[in-house]
């Protein structure tokens, strides 16, 4: 049995921070204590040792748009900021609605060197409970303005069988008018009969979020980065590499998500890369990249948010919402998806950093605090600076309806 020590680490455990050895076998967290000896030691050099960031909101295209971003480049994005699990979303080319483009989503992420679940589209309802049993996440993002009353209830029915989560893009556009309160009530109104697990994906403005708070409803909500932290004054500095959906807010949504930290449940990215040569065409897609430097930024304002409840936002609540399994939290008997971080290494945020294929970002110049390791399930996948292990150690985290053992 292969045994790894990581010594002289602030490691972050049963919410707080304690002096321990910490000892791992076969990839799974064996001891948090005084530890003899192992195979391989790591010193930590009194860093601190935290939970891998999940994240629950990634597009890492591939297959037909695998010039944007594959498996093998969003995961290494995903390790060099200290994710050590993404949840792909189905929007891909071809999206994942059936069993076979499932599959084939799945031999693409076999190039992951982060832990991933899959997350499956609801266009073709009559496939939902195979998806469910061959090991999906969770269904959607989906997009509320492409559906009518009647098929969102229908998914939503599925759905509260299967006890299964749906992830919707709430935001509902007229023209140039973005509002995410008119889709959240949607949602809240189709589901109120049904009351199924739905989870209210980027929430970006201040009004949606009283509306999920208020609603008695099975609901979790996820905040990006960007919204945190830029807001439409920066939208002229970024022309198209500051549009994405739902758009950058005014100055005091940002400010009233940040005073309202506590009412959010988790951070997620929304990394949804796109070529320079594609943001400089004439209609721009929207989306920006943000797997890589969402747990960086974050980390650099640990004095606003503190770490207790960082790691609640970026490990704990995805773990327990999406129901993965010994994930989420330094714990005996998890899986040793583990990083180091010395929160006083801050440094600016510069393209030449990113392992997205994209090669841009828009938080370039912003100050982050990266990890020097990322281990997962064990195994050190990026290490000061550089990914260290080959393509292909991450692994499939099934979802709770999966058939299959995870
Ligand atoms: O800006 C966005 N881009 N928002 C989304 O919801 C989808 C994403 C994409 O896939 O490019
Ligand atoms: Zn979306």
């Amino acid at each position: 049995m292969s045994s790894t020590v990581i010594r002289n680490a602030r490691v972050f455990c049963r919410n707080q921070l304690v002096h321990s050895d910490v000892l791992i076998e076969s990839g799974t967290i064996a001891k948090i204590g005084s530890v003899r000896a192992g195979e391989q030691e790591i010193d930590a050099r009194g860093r601190l040792l935290l939970p891998g960031a999940i994240d629950v909101h990634v597009h890492f295209r591939d297959l037909e748009e695998a010039y944007k971003e594959d498996w093998y480049s969003g995961s290494c994005a995903a390790a060099a900021g200290g994710v050590t699990t993404v949840i792909d979303q189905p929007n891909t080319k071809p999206p994942v609605c059936d069993e076979q483009s499932y599959f084939r989503k799945l031999r693409a992420a076999r190039k992951s060197v982060v832990d991933y679940g899959i997350n499956a589209a609801i266009e073709r309802l009559e496939q939902l409970d195979d998806l469910w049993g061959l090991g999906v996440m969770a269904f959607g993002e989906v997009f509320i303005q492409e559906k009518t009353h009647e098929e969102l209830q229908h998914a939503l029915q599925t759905i509260k069988r299967l006890n299964a989560v749906l992830c919707v893009h709430a935001e509902k556009r007229v023209g140039e008018i973005s509002s995410e309160a008119a889709g959240i009530r949607t949602l809240f109104a189709c589901n109120k009969e049904i009351g199924a697990k739905v989870h209210v994906s980027h929430l970006s403005e201040a009004s949606g979020l009283d509306f999920v708070k208020g609603s008695g409803q099975d609901v979790s909500c996820e905040v990006t980065p960007h919204h945190l932290f830029l807001s439409k004054l920066d939208q002229a500095r970024l022309g198209p590499f500051g549009m994405m959906n739902p758009p950058l807010r005014s100055r005091q949504d940002v400010d009233t998500l940040w005073s309202r930290l506590s009412h959010i449940d988790m951070i997620a990215s929304d990394h949804a890369p796109h070529s320079i040569a594609d943001k400089r065409m004439s209609h721009p897609p929207p989306g920006v990249p943000g797997v890589q430097t969402l747990l960086p930024l974050l980390l650099s304002r640990l004095d606003r948010i503190g770490l207790k409840r960082l790691v609640d936002l970026v490990s704990v609540a995805p773990a327990t919402r999406f129901n993965l399994k010994n994930k989420g939290a330094i714990v005996k008997g998890y899986d040793a998806d583990l990083i180091l971080v010395d929160p006083n290494d801050k440094k600016m945020i510069t393209p030449s950093m990113l392992h997205s294929k994209c090669g841009w970002t828009p938080f370039e110049g912003s100050v982050a605090v990266f990890p020097s390791l990322t281990m997962v399930r064990g195994e050190v996948v990026f290490s000061e600076g550089s990914i260290t292990l080959k393509k292909g150690w991450g692994s499939q985290v099934c979802g709770a309806g999966s058939r299959r053992l995870n």
